[in-house]
């Protein structure tokens, strides 16, 4: 079965639409037929500064709301990022194989950056990608799902694996980026010309997984639409009510010309009422699910355990091929 790989930051109490629709959904489908390794970052979480007690929390509530999405334990690896070493000791090798100016050249850094403001960012932050390409290149993959956002950092990570298998010997698959174009990138309901952030400006326009339902339902309700009345999928000219029909298509399963055809003549009021009800529908047994699952520690402790040693073993199988092609002295 081809592997699959992906992973997703600690850095928000809720997963939100854009995290959901744009990947963790497809790590569950991809499960069925597929070898899966998914993993939550937090390594990649500290490149920005976190407390300690929240990013532990936050850990573990990534692992109940993964679990509560159907990923599972008996068909896929779960585990924590900085409880698997290689990660970070592969990412220094892939450093020292990456060129200033490219590692430069990534668009989240150079957003993310300019964020923090001048000189602000830590060197983490900048050399982020390189240990997301560790990230990948140690289990071999074939395919990493993710979103739209992450295509550059996927292109890099064929990049480096193209480079040591060049320069040493044939060690890292090429891994394709497995995008679903539908959702790969989920807009701000507030903000619909970008994309839904957990550091966006306004809560308003995120929908969170676990939010209360009705303050999820009231976020679709008040979402930013056009000046028009027509509901059709236009990402132009008409983003917010593109990015309704895009969820509400995801979450039903109904096309989304299927859906233009049902709101022909309505207005848009129609619509967010209805799509309010279909994410009340979806997130209130999912909120449920991931709050049992919180209760009950032990379970959670043992999921990731197991994910641990499944990744760990493989893992290792690979820095020990990496450090030997590197020229690095075995332990006897
Ligand atoms: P992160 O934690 O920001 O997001 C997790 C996943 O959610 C996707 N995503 C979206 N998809 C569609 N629309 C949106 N608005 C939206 N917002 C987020 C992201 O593309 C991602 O797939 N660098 C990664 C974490 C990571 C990783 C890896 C991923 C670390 N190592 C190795 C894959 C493989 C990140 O920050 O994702």
């Amino acid at each position: 079965r081809p592997r699959v790989l992906s992973g997703i930051q600690p850095t928000a109490d809720s997963f939100h639409f854009g995290n959901y629709l744009g990947a963790t959904r497809q790590w569950v489908d991809l499960q069925r037929d597929h070898q899966p390794f998914f993993f939550i970052a937090d390594l990649h979480a500290i490149t920005v500064e976190q407390d300690p007690k929240v990013l532990r929390e936050r850990c573990l509530r990534a692992a109940a709301q993964l679990l509560a999405m159907g990923v599972d334990p008996a068909r896929s690896a779960i585990f924590v990022q900085s409880q698997v070493p290689e990660h970070a000791q592969l990412g220094w090798v892939l450093q020292c194989l990456t060129g200033f100016g490219e590692a430069r050249r990534m668009t989240q850094f150079k957003d993310k950056s300019a964020k923090a403001g001048e000189g602000a960012a830590s060197v983490g932050l900048f050399t982020y990608p390189v240990l997301q390409a560790a990230d990948i290149l140690l289990y071999r993959p074939h395919y990493v799902p993710v979103g739209e956002d992450q295509r550059q950092h996927l292109e890099l990570t064929r990049d480096l694996a193209q480079r040591f298998n060049h320069r040493y010997k044939k060690t890292f698959r090429l891994p394709e980026p497995y995008i679903l174009k539908a959702t790969a990138k989920i807009a701000d309901l507030q903000d619909p010309t970008a994309k839904m952030s957990k550091s966006a400006s306004s809560p308003a326009g995120i929908v969170e997984m676990l939010d209360d339902p009705r303050v999820s339902a009231k976020k679709i309700r008040s979402a930013v639409t056009d000046s028009g009345s027509e509901v059709r999928f236009d990402p132009e000219e008409k983003a917010g009510v593109s990015n309704l029909l895009t969820i509400y298509s995801a979450l039903t399963g109904e096309a989304v010309s299927a859906l233009e055809e049902q709101y022909a003549g309505r207005g848009y009021g129609d619509l967010k009422k209805d799509l309010a009800e279909v994410v009340v529908d979806f997130v209130t047994p999912f909120r449920e699910r991931t709050l049992e699952l919180l209760d009950d520690q032990a379970h959670l402790s043992a999921v990731l355990e197991q994910g641990r040693q499944q990744a760990a073993e493989v893992a290792e199988a690979t820095l020990r091929d990496v450090y030997q092609r590197v020229g690095f002295v075995a332990p006897s």
